[in-house]
């Protein structure tokens, strides 16, 4: 096999093919062909094969053939004799429960069944309310270098309080500060730098710490700006800080920081240097992972000397859960830094921080507030265990005004409502096949409210009442009977009704199958599927109907179709019930004819239409009768009507030949006009021109004419171009006379 690309590694050549196997194999995993496959034993294996497959439990069904045949799109099962009820397939069911309800997120519950292979969407909507209220905790990197942001925050209070009035409902503040992990080397252990990092400069300096929550969530904005003027800086070793361990702490401890429930939530990181990541710890001798959890005691986290920062999917999932926005506010040299860590955060912003402007830090919050809230995206997240065997797609229908991003909708505007069209699918069952519910959480980012998905996965078969899931797996001398410890009770066990012979017959099995241990196995043929207890039934040697094998409502049994029920006739075709025939008024074919395989046959030949409904001639006579002047009957006026419409009958009968003899006269008098009217003008026009042919130079024409012994009046003018089509064979005397033809004077007659 060669490989493309040349010269390439042969394990990519390897990877290469099998990934355009892979492709393959998906092109054709559609139609009947995915479900047909001798490797299919049991109902299990089948359903795995797609969502488009059944397996068919009925007891006797293609009794003779492999196992495998029970597997095959339900419609074809049902073709070949399978009951509906016996018939076990993928159903993909979603069900929303009403009985929870949201003011922005709706549906709240939804249930699903899926089996492998198979999916289902479904429709969340999320309506932005007009306002909300807001929640701002402002977490602030309080090292050396941040004396001047600290100093500008104390006059954003109550400013910013104002400035929001016109997007949201009501501003509640916090405040929380963080350095760094208080170990070496990130910060000095000196004895005399513990308590005070920053005695080289003779400033009083409060300690490092990772995180400090100051403030709880306040509308007092007096009390705000009281806080921050008790600020103090503090100081570290290395340039990252540890702004992710605190953001996470901000994040998870609701209780501490007084986080509203109802109140869209900003976490605000004020910072001028990049942040630690997980596992930059470890050069501290941290090496424990953040475990994610709550650890303030008197607002004073305790975490920080023993776990590692956490991850940024950690962050993400915690800050996604807690419905918190994160909004990063960092110095213009860090901005590259952190705008490839905000891709990796749903929900984030990030803007830049002027020095010196605390206007800028006004603006920006404003701006994140609004960019954050007409984005809305939703986070969908699948059990951890069961993440690999589900894939999840989310399409959103944005409202209008607002543009499409990959799965978000941004421009949205207060009180709009957008709609997510998600699909959940299943690649496979759990290791243990069994059936289990998995809880998939689809959360629009930032908000309070979420739509739980249970889904129900439905790995086994249940196959009910009779329990042929994968019954005949075995050859027809089962494995049981023949085992030596069941000996004796072997004839016992085998059904003494087993026979290879159908009664009327000489030959097993049809003559179309051996017959083993009085079970008949029937022979592969090219034409089709033999099957049945006697090999007597098959898919291919009945009449069609429709392009279908005995109109598809029958099973086709020794050549002849053996009608369901309902439908009769050679192939199935004729419905035994008159309903088609009914005519809108009730009676069958108007109560004139006869319903034959669904169709109206009227017993009056007068009577036509789809329900013999019509008769031009019945009505005529009906008014003739009524203008009938019965005074005259002997035998009084109701006789008389009925002999008049016998009557009738015969004489319309009769005018009707009448007139349509007519019409045959005057179309036959029409014809003969016409002809007589054509030889006229054809014998005018001839004494015309014999006329001028006699005038001078005409004389040999009137020879050549002559020779041809026709009579030159007759023949068809058509002729002269006819002689030229067949110059490829010109017989003799015809081209002669061609030539001689336009040698007459013709043209001249129209030249009067
Ligand atoms: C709907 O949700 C409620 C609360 O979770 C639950 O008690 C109830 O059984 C659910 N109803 C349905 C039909 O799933
Ligand atoms: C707001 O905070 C200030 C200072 O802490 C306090 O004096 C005042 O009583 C508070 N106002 C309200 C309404 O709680
Ligand atoms: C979510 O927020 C809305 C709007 O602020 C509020 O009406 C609702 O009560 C909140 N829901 C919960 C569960 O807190
Ligand atoms: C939702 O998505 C699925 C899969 O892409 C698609 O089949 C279905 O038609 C979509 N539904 C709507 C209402 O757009
Ligand atoms: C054998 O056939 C008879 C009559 O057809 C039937 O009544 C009986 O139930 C059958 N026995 C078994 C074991 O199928
Ligand atoms: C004769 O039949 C016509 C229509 O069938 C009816 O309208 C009429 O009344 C009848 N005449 C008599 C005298 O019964």
């Amino acid at each position: 096999m060669t490989c493309w690309p040349p010269r390439s590694d042969p394990r990519l050549c390897v990877l290469l093919c099998c990934a355009v196997l892979a492709v393959c194999a998906a092109a054709s995993s559609t139609g009947a062909g995915v479900c047909q496959s001798p490797g299919v034993a049991s109902c299990t294996d089948c359903l795995c094969r797609g969502p488009q497959c059944a397996w068919c439990f009925q007891k006797d069904f293609l009794y003779g053939s492999e196992p495998s045949r029970r597997c095959d799109l339900p419609e074809n099962l049902r073709r070949r004799g399978c009951g509906s009820e016996f018939i076990e397939q993928s159903e993909v069911k979603v069900e929303i429960n009403a009985t929870l309800s949201g003011t922005q997120v709706s549906p709240r519950g939804i249930s699903i069944t899926l089996r492998p292979g198979s999916q289902a969407s479904f429709m969340v909507a999320v309506k932005q309310l007009q306002r909300y209220p807001l929640d701002l905790y402002y977490l602030v990197d309080v090292s050396a270098s941040m004396q001047e942001n600290l100093n500008h925050l104390k006059t954003v209070g109550v400013a910013l309080s104002l400035r929001m009035t016109e997007h949201t409902s009501d501003l509640w503040l916090g405040f929380g500060s963080f350095v760094d992990k208080p170990v070496s080397p990130y910060i000095s252990v000196h004895p005399s730098k513990i308590n005070n990092p920053c005695s080289d400069y003779e400033i009083r300096c409060r300690p490092a710490h990772g995180f400090h929550h100051v403030l709880s969530m306040t509308g007092n904005m007096s009390e705000f700006t009281r806080v921050i003027k008790r600020q103090r800086i503090s100081g570290n070793m290395d340039t990252p800080e540890g702004g992710l361990d605190a953001m996470l702490q901000a994040a998870v401890c609701q209780n501490a920081v007084g986080w509203r429930p109802e109140a869209k939530r900003l976490l605000l990181l004020m910072t001028d240097q990049p942040s630690h990541l997980a596992l930059d710890s470890r050069l501290g001798g941290i090496v424990v992972p953040h475990d994610g959890q709550c650890h303030l005691e008197n607002n004073v986290y305790t975490g920080s000397t023993r776990m590692d920062h956490p991850s940024l999917g950690q962050l993400s999932d915690k800050l996604l859960e807690n419905n918190i926005h994160s909004v990063f506010a960092v110095e213009k040299q860090q901005y590259q830094w952190y705008e490839e860590l905000v891709q990796l955060l749903p929900g984030s912003y990030l803007g830049k921080l002027g020095i010196f402007q605390a206007p800028n830090l006004i603006d920006l919050v404003v701006d994140a507030y609004k960019r954050l809230l007409s984005e809305v995206a939703v986070s969908v997240s699948v059990e951890d265990l069961a993440v690999s065997r589900f894939w999840v797609s989310v399409s959103p229908i944005c409202p209008q005004g607002s543009t499409r991003k990959d799965q978000s909708c941004s421009g949205v505007q207060p009180g709009q409502t957008v709609y997510f069209n998600i699909t959940i699918g299943q690649h496979a069952c759990s290791a243990d096949g069994k059936d289990n519910d998995v809880v998939v959480l689809v959360h629009p980012v930032g908000y309070n409210e979420s739509t739980v998905v249970r889904v129900h996965s439905k790995c086994g078969c249940k196959c009910r009442p009779t329990g042929h899931c994968n019954e005949d797996v075995q050859s027809p001398c089962s494995s049981q009977e023949l085992r030596p410890d069941h000996g004796h009770l072997k004839d016992l066990n085998i059904d003494p009704n087993r026979s290879c012979r159908a009664d009327g017959w000489n030959v097993d099995c049809s003559s179309r199958g051996v017959c083993e241990c009085g079970k008949c196995v029937c022979e592969q043929s090219r034409l089709g599927l033999i099957f049945g207890k006697y090999c007597e039934m098959d898919d291919f040697s009945c009449p069609y109907n429709r392009e279908l094998l005995c109109g598809g409502h029958g099973v086709c049994v020794s050549g002849e179709c053996v009608c369901q029920e309902g439908w009769t006739g050679e192939s199935c075709g004729c419905p035994t019930s008159p309903t088609t025939c009914q005519s809108p008024d009730g009676f069958i074919c108007s109560g004139q004819g006869k319903c034959v395989c669904g169709k109206c046959v009227c017993d009056d030949p007068q009577h036509s239409g789809e329900f013999c409904e019509g008769c031009r001639i019945c009505h005529i006579k009906r008014e003739i009768c009524k203008n009938v002047d019965c005074s005259h009957s002997l035998k009084g006026a109701e006789h008389c009507n009925i002999t008049c419409a016998q009557l009738v009958g015969p004489i319309e009968d009769l005018s009707e030949r009448v007139s349509s003899g007519r019409l045959l006269g005057t179309f036959l008098s029409v014809c003969v006009l016409t002809v007589l009217c054509g030889l006229v003008v054809v014998a005018v026009s001839q004494l015309l021109m014999q006329k001028r042919a006699r005038s001078p130079g005409g004389a040999s024409a009137e020879g050549g004419y002559h020779c041809t012994g026709k009579d030159v009046s007759y023949i068809p003018r058509t002729n002269e171009k006819t002689v030229t089509y067949r110059r490829d064979r010109p017989p003799d005397h015809l081209l002669e006379m061609h030539i001689q033809v336009p040698k007459m004077p013709l043209g001249d007659l129209w030249q009067y």
